[in-house]
């Protein structure tokens, strides 16, 4: 499908909530509604995001019978050629058949992808990564999601099963991951392990947004937080550099809101421990929380 001038809806499914845009020929996002729903299943997931394209057509004043095509990431590991999740934890959903079950209810052609993938993908060809041949977005939101792209391409993994960089083990011993091991990436750097490092060590629970402003104005308590948390994403860095040598990184998801203060923290840890002597540029992904949405929708435009 190589028509520009369709619209499209994409859908960003978290573990809570499903974020639902309308887009237009060029990518660009003319409404989005976001709304929780229940984990019920593909065909339960299925008749949410039906419900919620529903609601955000009429918003806008669209009719859905006119879009073209269904674009859907989520977080977990995506046979993105089959349309299967083969685990998505917390949707839970193995092996699911889920892009059938998506055109099923929409009757229209789906495309479905990991949402670190497809932000990549829209950091690739709008944001942040555009211009670059070989260079990833590390997302760092509830989870770290690790998108790559190589040749100008996404990279899907070597048999099409996906990038999982975040459950690479950097402590043996560390704090237990979603995927069941010890130590990995996403149990040291996530916005959820730097919550729970900040609230271990001031005793109490604080928003991520006050905690990055009082470490920045030298809070020492929150900056001793800060500095472990941009010791290990540094480190992570570093291996992810190590490994692919990309001409860029971009950060996204929630942390990624400490901007150049992040970046900064960041930078010494990164160029002191990679490999290769001349620094790897770290920046801030550019299109934020609509990356996903926006991605999935380039898939679908790209591949259908
Ligand atoms: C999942 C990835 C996902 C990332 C961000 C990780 O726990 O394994 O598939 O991309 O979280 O949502």
């Amino acid at each position: 499908m190589k028509n520009k001038s369709v619209f499209g809806i994409g859908f960003d499914i978290g573990g809570t909530n499903i974020a639902c845009g309308l887009l237009d020929g060029e990518y660009r996002i003319v409404e989005k509604l976001s709304r929780r729903f229940e984990p019920l299943g593909e065909d339960g997931i299925a008749a949410s995001m039906l419900e919620l394209s529903r609601a955000l057509c009429e918003k806008c004043g669209a009719s859905l019978e006119n879009a073209a095509y269904i674009g859907v990431c989520i977080p977990g590991s995506v046979d993105a050629k089959n349309g299967v999740v083969i685990d998505a934890y917390n949707l839970g959903l193995h092996d699911s058949a889920f892009r059938a079950a998506v055109e099923r209810t929409f009757d229209k052609p789906a495309a479905l992808l990991n949402d670190a993938d497809a932000a990549c993908l829209a950091e690739a060809r709008l944001g942040a990564l555009r211009g670059t041949e070989n260079s990833m977005l590390v997302t760092i939101g509830t989870g770290i999601g690790v998108g790559i792209v190589l040749g100008g391409r996404l990279f899907h993994g070597g048999r099409g099963l996906g990038v999982e960089a975040g459950h690479v083990q950097m402590d043996i011993h560390g704090a237990g991951c979603t995927c069941g091991r010890s130590g990995c990436i996403e149990a040291l750097c996530s916005a959820t392990a730097l919550a729970r490092l900040a609230e271990s060590a001031l005793g109490e629970a604080i928003a991520l947004p006050v905690l990055v402003e009082r470490a920045k104005n030298g809070d020492p308590a929150c900056k001793r937080v800060w500095d472990e948390y941009a010791f290990n994403l540094g480190n992570a860095l570093a291996s992810y550099i190590n490994i692919l040598d990309p001409q860029l990184i971009a950060l996204g998801g929630g942390v990624s809101g400490a901007g150049s203060f992040l970046i900064d923290s960041v930078r010494p840890h990164v160029d002191k421990n990679s490999f290769f002597r001349q620094p790897t540029p770290v920046t801030i992904a550019e299109l934020g929380n609509d990356a996903g949405l926006a991605g999935a929708c380039i898939y679908a435009l790209e591949s259908l």
